[in-house]
């Protein structure tokens, strides 16, 4: 079957290639992959920056967003039903894991599919533990596919909420830094729990994803006319901060634009080698004095994916277009250089053939009056 592979370590070798049919055994559930999305960390493992492959192997297919259809009933699940998957898998040895947290991985020997030392779902068929699946409702259809980036912000958000809950809290104000997935996703989810959000992005006022922004609620800020900063100052800090830009200055930064009890999570990555620096007041006076705090979020529980499809459902009743408007590209597996290339929202590959044109019946036309 067609999948699609890279040689971690290796840059450009990702490809589709000829891999060995998926092998059901009686504790996996057959799934025919539909759909799968594209994020930053496909790109780094493209570019050779990370990702392991299965052990014995040199080659790893990708693919950990992931929206796919069961092929046979069994295992409570049944032929046509719509599902996505969890992405991290336990390393057996450690409280978190064994407690059924492996976002929580307290020894990093987790494994994590189309990532670390797993085959991810960008193949034709896949066989997967029924307990890893996550029920895609049919209302949500194929924007299912949206529900691996949207665990990632549940799960921020609910750590968030964790931390801030510690004491008295009643969070009011959200700044969303970044207006990709994760920033857009973050703020979709936000503006569903009724926040104020300001979302702030590189990208000119009045851009398409300024306008889905908009049009979900929040407030877009183009970085060009206002840093995030300046945004603060005017604004008298927020409660909440979701650092998704993946730029390391910008992470530091967040601990600036928090005001009295807020709470800064960062869900970007970025890898480079680099110094960055902060006004130390920010960490030697307010930090303290107005009990702000900055977390760092990885992965998602299976209690994050539950929250976000259900969410991502009352998302899709209340702004509809928008949610599909996140998807801005679709191409078949091959086409991949297309997606990755994509500076748009979110961009999927398609696996399944597009339904042949349902044949068309000719107009009857009415026959001509007469008299
Ligand atoms: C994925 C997470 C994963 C993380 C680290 C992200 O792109 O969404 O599921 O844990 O990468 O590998």
């Amino acid at each position: 079957m067609h999948a699609l592979v890279t040689t971690p370590g290796a840059a450009h070798t990702t490809r589709v290639d000829d891999v060995p049919d998926a092998r059901v055994t009686a504790g996996t559930v057959l799934l025919r992959t539909l759909e799968i999305g594209v994020c930053g960390t496909d790109r780094e493992i493209s570019e050779g920056l990370f990702g392991v492959a299965p052990d014995g192997s040199d080659r790893l297919v990708l693919g950990h967003e992931f929206l796919g259809r069961v092929e046979q009933d069994g295992h409570g699940f049944s032929r046509g039903d719509l599902v996505s998957a969890t992405v991290r898998r336990s390393c057996g040895h450690c409280p978190a894991c064994l407690a059924g947290a492996p976002d929580a991985c307290q020894t990093g020997d987790y494994l994590e599919r189309g990532i670390t030392r797993l085959d991810g779902f960008a193949s034709e068929l896949v066989a997967e533990d029924p307990g890893n699946l996550i029920a895609v409702p049919r209302s949500l259809g194929h924007l299912g596919v949206l529900a691996e980036p949207a665990s990632i912000c549940a799960r921020g958000i609910r750590h968030v909420h964790a931390v801030g809950g510690r004491q008295p809290w009643a969070p009011q104000r959200a700044l969303v830094l970044g207006a990709g997935a994760i920033g857009m996703l973050s703020t979709i989810l936000l503006r569903l729990e009724d926040y104020e959000v300001w979302t702030a992005a590189r990208g000119e006022a009045g851009s398409e994803k300024a306008q889905l922004v908009e049009s979900v609620g929040a407030r877009y800020v183009s970085t060009a006319d206002a840093s995030p900063l300046a945004l603060a100052q005017d604004d008298g800090g927020f409660d909440l901060v979701v650092e998704a830009t993946g730029n390391a200055q910008v992470m530091l930064d967040t601990l600036a634009l928090l005001r009295r009890n807020g709470v800064a999570c960062l869900l970007g990555i970025d890898g480079h080698e680099q110094e960055v620096c902060l006004d130390g007041r920010v960490i030697g006076v307010d930090a303290i004095l107005q009990n702000r705090a900055l977390l760092g979020s990885v992965n998602a529980n299976r209690v994050d994916w539950l929250a976000a499809v259900e969410q991502l459902d009352r998302a899709q009743a209340r702004w509809p277009g928008e949610l599909a408007a996140c998807v801005g590209l679709r191409v078949p597996l091959d086409r991949f250089e297309e997606a990755f290339a994509f500076s748009g929202v979110k961009a999927t590959l398609t696996l399944e053939p597009s339904p042949p044109e349902r044949p068309r019946h000719p107009l009857r036309r009415r026959a001509p009056r007469t008299g």
